[in-house]
Protein backbone atom coordinates (compact mmCIF):
# COMPACT_ATOMS: atom_id res chain seq x y z
CA UNK A 1 0.00 0.00 0.00
CA UNK A 2 1.11 3.46 -1.63
CA UNK A 3 2.60 5.52 1.88
CA UNK A 4 -0.37 8.78 2.83
CA UNK A 5 2.22 11.47 2.05
CA UNK A 6 -0.06 14.07 4.11
CA UNK A 7 -0.21 14.51 7.93
CA UNK A 8 -2.15 15.96 10.51
CA UNK A 9 -0.90 19.27 12.38
CA UNK A 10 -2.29 20.39 14.86
CA UNK A 11 -2.87 23.83 14.70
CA UNK A 12 -2.27 24.81 18.22
CA UNK A 13 0.90 23.68 18.77
CA UNK A 14 2.26 22.10 15.46
CA UNK A 15 2.68 18.57 16.32
CA UNK A 16 2.42 16.26 13.53
CA UNK A 17 0.25 12.81 13.57
CA UNK A 18 -0.35 10.79 11.22
CA UNK A 19 -3.61 10.01 12.01
CA UNK A 20 -6.58 12.36 12.42
CA UNK A 21 -8.17 12.63 16.11
CA UNK A 22 -10.61 14.50 17.95
CA UNK A 23 -7.62 15.93 20.38
CA UNK A 24 -4.16 16.67 19.82
CA UNK A 25 -2.24 14.45 22.54
CA UNK A 26 0.68 16.95 22.04
CA UNK A 27 -1.60 19.84 23.72
CA UNK A 28 -4.93 18.35 24.78
CA UNK A 29 -6.81 20.63 22.19
CA UNK A 30 -9.75 19.69 20.54
CA UNK A 31 -10.72 19.73 17.16
CA UNK A 32 -7.03 21.73 16.09
CA UNK A 33 -5.57 18.93 13.52
CA UNK A 34 -5.69 19.43 9.93
CA UNK A 35 -4.77 17.35 7.42
CA UNK A 36 -1.93 19.16 5.28
CA UNK A 37 1.19 17.30 2.51
CA UNK A 38 4.41 16.14 4.95
CA UNK A 39 7.32 17.90 4.28
CA UNK A 40 9.38 15.21 2.07
CA UNK A 41 13.51 14.61 3.13
CA UNK A 42 15.32 15.61 0.55
CA UNK A 43 16.44 13.16 -0.52
CA UNK A 44 14.09 10.19 -1.25
CA UNK A 45 16.65 7.49 0.28
CA UNK A 46 18.76 6.99 3.56
CA UNK A 47 18.86 8.67 6.71
CA UNK A 48 21.10 11.86 7.13
CA UNK A 49 23.55 9.49 9.50
CA UNK A 50 24.33 7.27 6.19
CA UNK A 51 25.63 10.27 4.13
CA UNK A 52 29.34 11.20 5.06
CA UNK A 53 29.44 14.54 6.05
CA UNK A 54 32.86 16.05 7.30
CA UNK A 55 32.64 16.95 10.90
CA UNK A 56 32.73 20.00 12.20
CA UNK A 57 34.87 21.89 14.57
CA UNK A 58 33.75 22.99 18.28
CA UNK A 59 35.60 25.96 19.35
CA UNK A 60 35.11 27.65 22.63
CA UNK A 61 32.77 30.55 23.00
CA UNK A 62 35.33 32.62 23.86
CA UNK A 63 37.35 32.46 20.65
CA UNK A 64 34.12 33.02 18.34
CA UNK A 65 33.95 36.48 17.30
CA UNK A 66 30.88 38.48 18.41
CA UNK A 67 30.32 41.11 15.83
CA UNK A 68 28.87 44.23 17.25
CA UNK A 69 25.62 44.94 16.21
CA UNK A 70 24.65 48.08 15.44
CA UNK A 71 20.54 48.25 15.98
CA UNK A 72 18.18 49.70 14.02
CA UNK A 73 16.37 52.16 16.40
CA UNK A 74 12.83 53.02 15.75
CA UNK A 75 12.67 56.39 16.94
CA UNK A 76 9.68 55.18 19.29
CA UNK A 77 12.04 54.78 22.86
CA UNK A 78 9.64 52.99 24.42
CA UNK A 79 9.41 50.42 21.49
CA UNK A 80 13.06 50.47 21.21
CA UNK A 81 13.49 49.84 24.91
CA UNK A 82 11.39 46.63 24.90
CA UNK A 83 13.27 45.12 22.18
CA UNK A 84 16.80 45.94 24.24
CA UNK A 85 18.12 49.09 21.94
CA UNK A 86 16.34 49.03 18.36
CA UNK A 87 15.70 45.99 16.00
CA UNK A 88 18.26 43.69 15.34
CA UNK A 89 19.40 43.44 11.76
CA UNK A 90 18.28 39.80 10.17
CA UNK A 91 16.62 39.28 13.16
CA UNK A 92 12.79 37.95 13.57
CA UNK A 93 9.94 39.97 15.55
CA UNK A 94 6.63 38.33 15.97
CA UNK A 95 4.37 41.21 17.24
CA UNK A 96 0.80 39.72 18.27
CA UNK A 97 -1.79 41.31 19.42
CA UNK A 98 -5.67 41.37 19.21
CA UNK A 99 -7.12 42.96 16.43
CA UNK A 100 -7.98 47.06 16.48
CA UNK A 101 -5.08 47.33 19.48
CA UNK A 102 -3.05 49.31 16.92
CA UNK A 103 -0.21 47.09 15.51
CA UNK A 104 -0.44 48.39 12.00
CA UNK A 105 -0.20 51.87 13.43
CA UNK A 106 3.24 51.28 15.60
CA UNK A 107 4.63 49.02 12.72
CA UNK A 108 3.76 51.94 10.34
CA UNK A 109 5.16 54.99 13.04
CA UNK A 110 8.20 52.95 13.27
CA UNK A 111 8.95 52.25 9.59
CA UNK A 112 8.38 56.02 9.11
CA UNK A 113 10.88 56.72 11.46
CA UNK A 114 13.32 54.30 9.86
CA UNK A 115 12.58 55.65 6.82
CA UNK A 116 13.66 59.22 7.79
CA UNK A 117 16.76 58.38 9.61
CA UNK A 118 18.00 56.88 5.75
CA UNK A 119 16.86 53.33 6.11
CA UNK A 120 15.58 51.28 3.80
CA UNK A 121 12.34 50.22 4.64
CA UNK A 122 9.31 48.05 3.87
CA UNK A 123 5.65 47.68 4.68
CA UNK A 124 3.90 44.53 3.45
CA UNK A 125 0.35 44.69 3.58
CA UNK A 126 -1.84 41.16 3.20
CA UNK A 127 -4.96 42.28 5.05
CA UNK A 128 -5.37 46.20 3.87
CA UNK A 129 -5.01 47.42 0.41
CA UNK A 130 -3.02 50.36 -0.22
CA UNK A 131 -5.38 52.53 -0.43
CA UNK A 132 -6.32 51.66 3.74
CA UNK A 133 -2.66 52.09 4.27
CA UNK A 134 -2.49 55.22 2.85
CA UNK A 135 -5.62 56.30 4.86
CA UNK A 136 -3.83 55.50 8.68
CA UNK A 137 -0.64 56.64 7.27
CA UNK A 138 -2.36 59.85 6.32
CA UNK A 139 -3.21 60.61 10.44
CA UNK A 140 0.40 59.33 11.51
CA UNK A 141 1.80 61.86 9.00
CA UNK A 142 4.90 62.48 6.49
CA UNK A 143 7.23 60.02 7.96
CA UNK A 144 4.49 57.32 7.63
CA UNK A 145 3.40 58.70 4.22
CA UNK A 146 7.19 57.92 3.24
CA UNK A 147 6.93 54.41 3.52
CA UNK A 148 7.38 52.03 0.32
CA UNK A 149 4.22 49.45 0.53
CA UNK A 150 3.10 46.38 -1.14
CA UNK A 151 -0.43 44.86 -0.61
CA UNK A 152 0.16 41.13 -1.52
CA UNK A 153 -0.55 37.97 0.06
CA UNK A 154 1.93 35.74 -2.33
CA UNK A 155 4.66 34.79 -0.34
CA UNK A 156 6.61 33.75 -3.14
CA UNK A 157 5.88 37.29 -4.31
CA UNK A 158 6.84 39.04 -1.13
CA UNK A 159 10.32 36.62 -1.38
CA UNK A 160 10.87 38.45 -4.58
CA UNK A 161 10.31 41.81 -3.40
CA UNK A 162 12.50 41.00 -0.75
CA UNK A 163 15.18 39.65 -2.94
CA UNK A 164 14.93 43.28 -4.89
CA UNK A 165 14.32 46.22 -2.72
CA UNK A 166 17.14 44.57 -0.03
CA UNK A 167 15.16 46.83 2.98
CA UNK A 168 16.90 47.21 6.30
CA UNK A 169 13.49 47.03 7.64
CA UNK A 170 10.55 45.03 6.83
CA UNK A 171 6.89 44.93 8.39
CA UNK A 172 4.80 41.84 7.44
CA UNK A 173 0.83 42.45 8.39
CA UNK A 174 0.07 39.96 8.85
CA UNK A 175 1.53 36.77 8.71
CA UNK A 176 -1.25 34.71 8.71
CA UNK A 177 -2.15 36.03 4.99
CA UNK A 178 0.41 35.13 3.54
CA UNK A 179 0.06 32.12 0.95
CA UNK A 180 2.81 29.73 0.46
CA UNK A 181 2.01 27.97 -3.41
CA UNK A 182 3.22 25.10 -2.54
CA UNK A 183 1.35 24.35 0.43
CA UNK A 184 -2.31 23.36 1.08
CA UNK A 185 -4.55 24.59 3.22
CA UNK A 186 -5.67 27.92 3.76
CA UNK A 187 -3.84 30.90 4.89
CA UNK A 188 -3.12 31.43 8.30
CA UNK A 189 -3.04 27.39 9.08
CA UNK A 190 -0.05 26.11 10.84
CA UNK A 191 1.74 24.43 7.47
CA UNK A 192 1.22 27.70 5.80
CA UNK A 193 2.17 30.01 8.54
CA UNK A 194 5.22 27.70 9.66
CA UNK A 195 6.30 27.60 5.66
CA UNK A 196 5.76 31.06 5.04
CA UNK A 197 7.86 32.78 8.79
CA UNK A 198 11.20 30.00 7.75
CA UNK A 199 11.06 31.21 4.18
CA UNK A 200 10.67 34.88 5.67
CA UNK A 201 13.33 34.02 8.13
CA UNK A 202 16.14 32.64 5.65
CA UNK A 203 15.52 35.44 3.34
CA UNK A 204 16.13 37.78 6.19
CA UNK A 205 18.57 36.20 7.66
CA UNK A 206 20.78 36.37 4.38
CA UNK A 207 19.70 40.12 3.52
CA UNK A 208 20.08 41.46 7.18
CA UNK A 209 17.13 42.20 7.21
CA UNK A 210 15.11 42.77 10.44
CA UNK A 211 11.69 41.83 9.76
CA UNK A 212 8.69 42.37 11.68
CA UNK A 213 6.04 39.50 11.38
CA UNK A 214 2.74 40.89 13.02
CA UNK A 215 0.19 37.94 14.07
CA UNK A 216 -3.17 37.76 15.09
CA UNK A 217 -4.34 36.08 18.56
CA UNK A 218 -6.73 34.08 19.29
CA UNK A 219 -9.47 35.06 21.82
CA UNK A 220 -7.54 33.20 24.46
CA UNK A 221 -4.77 34.93 23.47
CA UNK A 222 -2.19 32.94 22.13
CA UNK A 223 -0.62 34.03 18.59
CA UNK A 224 -3.26 32.20 16.70
CA UNK A 225 -2.39 29.00 15.52
CA UNK A 226 1.08 28.83 15.44
CA UNK A 227 2.48 28.52 18.81
CA UNK A 228 5.58 27.14 16.45
CA UNK A 229 6.80 30.62 15.30
CA UNK A 230 7.40 31.77 19.24
CA UNK A 231 10.42 28.93 18.86
CA UNK A 232 11.18 30.49 15.19
CA UNK A 233 11.46 33.98 15.87
CA UNK A 234 13.99 35.88 17.91
CA UNK A 235 11.89 38.07 19.60
CA UNK A 236 8.01 37.83 20.33
CA UNK A 237 6.25 40.99 21.75
CA UNK A 238 2.69 41.24 22.60
CA UNK A 239 0.57 44.75 22.28
CA UNK A 240 -1.92 44.46 24.53
CA UNK A 241 -4.54 46.80 26.38
CA UNK A 242 -8.20 47.45 26.62
CA UNK A 243 -10.08 48.57 23.50
CA UNK A 244 -12.07 51.09 24.51
CA UNK A 245 -8.99 52.46 26.71
CA UNK A 246 -6.34 54.55 25.28
CA UNK A 247 -3.55 52.93 27.40
CA UNK A 248 -1.24 50.08 25.30
CA UNK A 249 1.48 48.16 26.90
CA UNK A 250 3.71 46.38 24.54
CA UNK A 251 5.84 43.59 26.37
CA UNK A 252 8.70 40.92 25.40
CA UNK A 253 7.49 38.13 25.95
CA UNK A 254 10.80 36.06 24.49
CA UNK A 255 13.95 38.25 23.38
CA UNK A 256 16.99 36.54 22.32
CA UNK A 257 18.66 40.16 22.18
CA UNK A 258 17.14 41.73 25.38
CA UNK A 259 15.44 41.58 28.57
CA UNK A 260 11.94 40.56 28.61
CA UNK A 261 10.98 42.30 31.60
CA UNK A 262 10.78 45.54 29.69
CA UNK A 263 7.42 47.45 29.18
CA UNK A 264 6.56 50.52 26.68
CA UNK A 265 3.35 52.24 27.67
CA UNK A 266 1.77 54.17 24.63
CA UNK A 267 -1.22 55.58 24.37
CA UNK A 268 -3.66 55.78 21.04
CA UNK A 269 -4.92 59.14 20.26
CA UNK A 270 -5.68 60.47 16.91
CA UNK A 271 -2.31 60.97 15.30
CA UNK A 272 -1.40 57.23 16.36
CA UNK A 273 0.36 55.92 19.23
CA UNK A 274 1.86 58.76 21.75
CA UNK A 275 4.66 57.36 23.67
CA UNK A 276 3.84 57.86 27.69
CA UNK A 277 6.92 58.41 28.86
CA UNK A 278 5.93 59.59 32.67
CA UNK A 279 2.97 56.44 33.11
CA UNK A 280 3.37 56.81 36.58
CA UNK A 281 1.98 60.83 36.38
CA UNK A 282 -0.43 59.39 34.56
CA UNK A 283 -2.23 56.37 36.68
CA UNK A 284 -1.73 57.12 40.35
CA UNK A 285 -1.88 61.60 39.14
CA UNK A 286 -5.52 61.36 40.32
CA UNK A 287 -5.16 59.22 43.35
CA UNK A 288 -6.63 61.07 46.59
CA UNK A 289 -7.40 60.06 49.77
CA UNK A 290 -10.16 58.78 50.08
CA UNK A 291 -11.42 54.92 51.80
CA UNK A 292 -10.68 52.13 49.82
CA UNK A 293 -7.74 53.81 47.66
CA UNK A 294 -3.88 53.64 47.73
CA UNK A 295 -1.03 53.93 45.56
CA UNK A 296 0.91 51.10 44.87
CA UNK A 297 4.43 51.27 44.04
CA UNK A 298 4.81 48.17 41.36
CA UNK A 299 7.56 47.50 38.91
CA UNK A 300 7.02 47.07 35.71
CA UNK A 301 10.22 45.53 33.87
CA UNK A 302 13.24 47.78 35.24
CA UNK A 303 10.57 50.33 35.59
CA UNK A 304 8.83 51.37 39.04
CA UNK A 305 5.64 52.07 38.61
CA UNK A 306 2.91 54.17 40.75
CA UNK A 307 -0.86 53.15 40.10
CA UNK A 308 -3.96 53.79 42.40
CA UNK A 309 -5.59 50.38 43.39
CA UNK A 310 -9.42 51.15 44.37
CA UNK A 311 -11.50 48.83 46.81
CA UNK A 312 -15.60 48.63 47.30
CA UNK A 313 -16.84 46.38 49.63
CA UNK A 314 -20.64 46.50 49.41
CA UNK A 315 -23.28 44.02 51.86
CA UNK A 316 -24.44 41.37 49.16
CA UNK A 317 -27.59 40.18 48.35
CA UNK A 318 -26.12 36.24 46.80
CA UNK A 319 -24.29 33.35 47.70
CA UNK A 320 -21.78 33.08 47.34
CA UNK A 321 -20.47 36.94 47.36
CA UNK A 322 -19.41 38.70 44.32
CA UNK A 323 -15.31 38.81 43.96
CA UNK A 324 -14.38 40.86 41.20
CA UNK A 325 -10.59 41.75 40.72
CA UNK A 326 -9.68 44.13 37.69
CA UNK A 327 -5.92 44.06 36.85
CA UNK A 328 -4.65 41.78 39.37
CA UNK A 329 -4.46 38.37 39.69
CA UNK A 330 -8.10 36.91 41.45
CA UNK A 331 -6.40 34.06 43.24
CA UNK A 332 -4.08 36.35 44.69
CA UNK A 333 -7.28 38.34 46.03
CA UNK A 334 -8.63 35.74 47.20
CA UNK A 335 -5.61 34.96 49.33
CA UNK A 336 -5.44 38.10 50.71
CA UNK A 337 -9.18 37.95 51.18
CA UNK A 338 -7.95 35.12 54.09
CA UNK A 339 -4.98 36.13 55.23
CA UNK A 340 -7.14 39.47 56.10
CA UNK A 341 -9.76 37.53 57.63
CA UNK A 342 -7.50 35.87 60.07
CA UNK A 343 -4.77 38.41 60.77
CA UNK A 344 -6.39 41.61 61.95
CA UNK A 345 -8.14 42.95 58.82
CA UNK A 346 -11.91 42.67 58.08
CA UNK A 347 -13.58 39.36 57.62
CA UNK A 348 -15.50 40.19 54.13
CA UNK A 349 -17.26 36.76 53.44
CA UNK A 350 -20.56 38.45 53.72
CA UNK A 351 -20.07 41.25 51.53
CA UNK A 352 -19.43 41.67 48.07
CA UNK A 353 -16.15 42.78 46.87
CA UNK A 354 -14.28 44.93 43.61
CA UNK A 355 -10.86 45.30 43.47
CA UNK A 356 -9.88 47.68 40.52
CA UNK A 357 -6.19 48.81 39.54
CA UNK A 358 -7.18 52.69 38.09
CA UNK A 359 -6.30 53.53 34.09
CA UNK A 360 -6.67 49.65 33.14
CA UNK A 361 -3.20 49.06 34.17
CA UNK A 362 -2.52 45.43 34.95
CA UNK A 363 -0.12 44.59 37.87
CA UNK A 364 0.51 40.95 38.31
CA UNK A 365 3.09 40.71 41.06
CA UNK A 366 2.98 39.86 44.54
CA UNK A 367 4.36 43.22 45.09
CA UNK A 368 1.02 43.83 45.29
CA UNK A 369 -0.81 42.18 47.84
CA UNK A 370 -0.77 44.32 50.21
CA UNK A 371 -2.37 47.55 48.30
CA UNK A 372 -5.30 45.47 47.98
CA UNK A 373 -5.66 44.43 51.98
CA UNK A 374 -5.22 48.61 52.56
CA UNK A 375 -7.47 49.01 49.92
CA UNK A 376 -9.73 46.42 50.75
CA UNK A 377 -9.83 47.40 54.91
CA UNK A 378 -10.17 50.64 54.42
CA UNK A 379 -12.84 50.07 52.03
CA UNK A 380 -14.70 48.18 54.42
CA UNK A 381 -13.76 50.60 57.32
CA UNK A 382 -14.58 53.68 54.96
CA UNK A 383 -11.96 55.52 56.16
CA UNK A 384 -9.13 56.65 54.26
CA UNK A 385 -5.64 55.69 54.72
CA UNK A 386 -3.17 57.77 56.28
CA UNK A 387 -0.95 59.52 54.14
CA UNK A 388 0.90 62.18 54.55
CA UNK A 389 -0.53 65.96 54.35
CA UNK A 390 -3.55 64.43 52.81
CA UNK A 391 -1.96 62.58 49.64
CA UNK A 392 -2.76 59.53 49.49
CA UNK A 393 -0.64 56.35 51.46
CA UNK A 394 1.42 54.77 49.50
CA UNK A 395 2.51 50.72 50.08
CA UNK A 396 4.04 47.58 48.25
CA UNK A 397 4.64 44.13 49.58
CA UNK A 398 3.96 41.07 49.15
CA UNK A 399 1.38 39.04 52.00
CA UNK A 400 2.16 35.53 53.41
CA UNK A 401 -0.04 33.27 54.32
CA UNK A 402 1.04 33.55 57.90
CA UNK A 403 0.16 37.39 57.89
CA UNK A 404 3.49 38.38 58.02
CA UNK A 405 4.77 40.77 54.71
CA UNK A 406 7.58 39.67 52.32
CA UNK A 407 10.19 42.13 50.78
CA UNK A 408 10.22 42.09 47.09
CA UNK A 409 12.56 43.20 44.93
CA UNK A 410 13.82 46.98 43.74
CA UNK A 411 12.40 48.21 46.82
CA UNK A 412 14.89 51.45 46.88
CA UNK A 413 13.49 52.17 43.24
CA UNK A 414 9.72 51.49 44.48
CA UNK A 415 10.43 54.33 47.36
CA UNK A 416 11.97 56.73 45.21
CA UNK A 417 9.54 56.69 42.77
CA UNK A 418 6.67 57.55 45.01
CA UNK A 419 8.59 59.95 47.01
CA UNK A 420 9.27 61.59 43.25
CA UNK A 421 5.71 62.83 43.45
CA UNK A 422 5.64 63.24 46.66
CA UNK A 423 4.01 60.49 48.24
CA UNK A 424 5.82 59.06 51.41
CA UNK A 425 6.54 57.27 54.21
CA UNK A 426 6.13 54.29 51.93
CA UNK A 427 4.65 51.28 54.00
CA UNK A 428 6.46 48.03 52.97
CA UNK A 429 7.74 45.13 54.33
CA UNK A 430 11.42 45.69 55.88
CA UNK A 431 14.15 45.90 53.11
CA UNK A 432 17.38 43.95 53.29
CA UNK A 433 19.58 47.53 52.95
CA UNK A 434 18.44 51.17 54.16
CA UNK A 435 16.09 52.40 52.03
CA UNK A 436 15.50 56.55 53.00
CA UNK A 437 11.30 56.96 52.72
CA UNK A 438 10.10 53.24 53.53
CA UNK A 439 7.98 53.34 56.85
CA UNK A 440 8.85 49.05 57.87
CA UNK A 441 5.72 46.90 59.04
CA UNK A 442 6.42 42.90 59.38
CA UNK A 443 3.22 42.22 59.56
CA UNK A 444 -0.44 42.61 57.64
CA UNK A 445 -1.58 43.44 61.13
CA UNK A 446 1.37 46.20 62.20
CA UNK A 447 0.63 47.60 58.27
CA UNK A 448 -2.89 48.06 59.24
CA UNK A 449 -2.06 49.26 62.73
CA UNK A 450 0.33 52.11 61.05
CA UNK A 451 -1.89 52.50 57.69
CA UNK A 452 -4.48 53.57 59.81
CA UNK A 453 -3.22 56.02 62.59
CA UNK A 454 -3.36 59.73 62.45
CA UNK A 455 -0.64 61.41 61.02
CA UNK A 456 2.10 59.65 59.14
CA UNK A 457 3.72 55.67 59.20
CA UNK A 458 6.80 55.59 61.44
CA UNK A 459 9.59 55.68 59.24
CA UNK A 460 12.65 53.52 59.08
CA UNK A 461 15.26 54.51 61.86
CA UNK A 462 18.34 55.68 60.62
P1 LIG B 1 -4.63 49.46 13.85
O1 LIG B 1 -3.20 49.86 13.88
O2 LIG B 1 -5.22 49.30 12.49
O3 LIG B 1 -4.82 48.11 14.68
P2 LIG B 1 -4.38 46.62 14.34
O4 LIG B 1 -3.43 46.66 13.19
O5 LIG B 1 -3.74 46.11 15.61
O6 LIG B 1 -5.61 45.86 14.03
O7 LIG B 1 -5.43 50.59 14.65
C1 LIG B 1 -6.36 50.31 15.60
C2 LIG B 1 -7.25 51.44 16.00
O8 LIG B 1 -6.57 52.61 16.32
C3 LIG B 1 -8.27 51.79 14.98
O9 LIG B 1 -9.53 51.38 15.46
C4 LIG B 1 -8.23 53.27 14.83
C5 LIG B 1 -7.35 53.72 15.95
N1 LIG B 1 -6.46 54.81 15.54
C6 LIG B 1 -6.47 56.00 16.25
O10 LIG B 1 -7.22 56.18 17.22
N2 LIG B 1 -5.61 57.01 15.90
C7 LIG B 1 -4.75 56.89 14.86
O11 LIG B 1 -3.99 57.80 14.56
C8 LIG B 1 -4.75 55.65 14.12
C9 LIG B 1 -3.84 55.45 12.95
C10 LIG B 1 -5.61 54.65 14.51
MG1 LIG C 1 -3.68 45.83 11.29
Amino acid sequence: MARSRSSYFCQSCGNEWLTWSGRCAGCGEWNTLVEAPRAEPASGKGTRLAKRAAPGTPIPLRDVASPEVARLRTGIDELDRVLGGGLVPGSLVLLGGAPGIGKSTLTGMALGNLGTAGHRVLYVSGEESAAQVRLRAERLGEAALAVPALAETSLEAVLATLESERPDACVIDSVQTLNAEGMSGAPGSVGQVREAASAVMEVAKRLDCAVVLVGHVTKEGAVAGPRVLEHLVDCVLFFEGERERSFRTVRALKNRFGATSEVGVFEMRSGGLVEVVDPSARFAGEASATAGSVVLCSMEGTRPLLVEVQALVAPTEIVPPRRVANGIDRNRMAMVLAVLSRHGGPSLAGADVFVNVAGGVRVEEPGADLAVALALASAHRGEPLAGTDGRPLACFGEVGLTGELRAVGHAERRVAEALKFGLGPVLAPPASERVDGLAPAQTVRAALGDAFMPGRPRVQAA
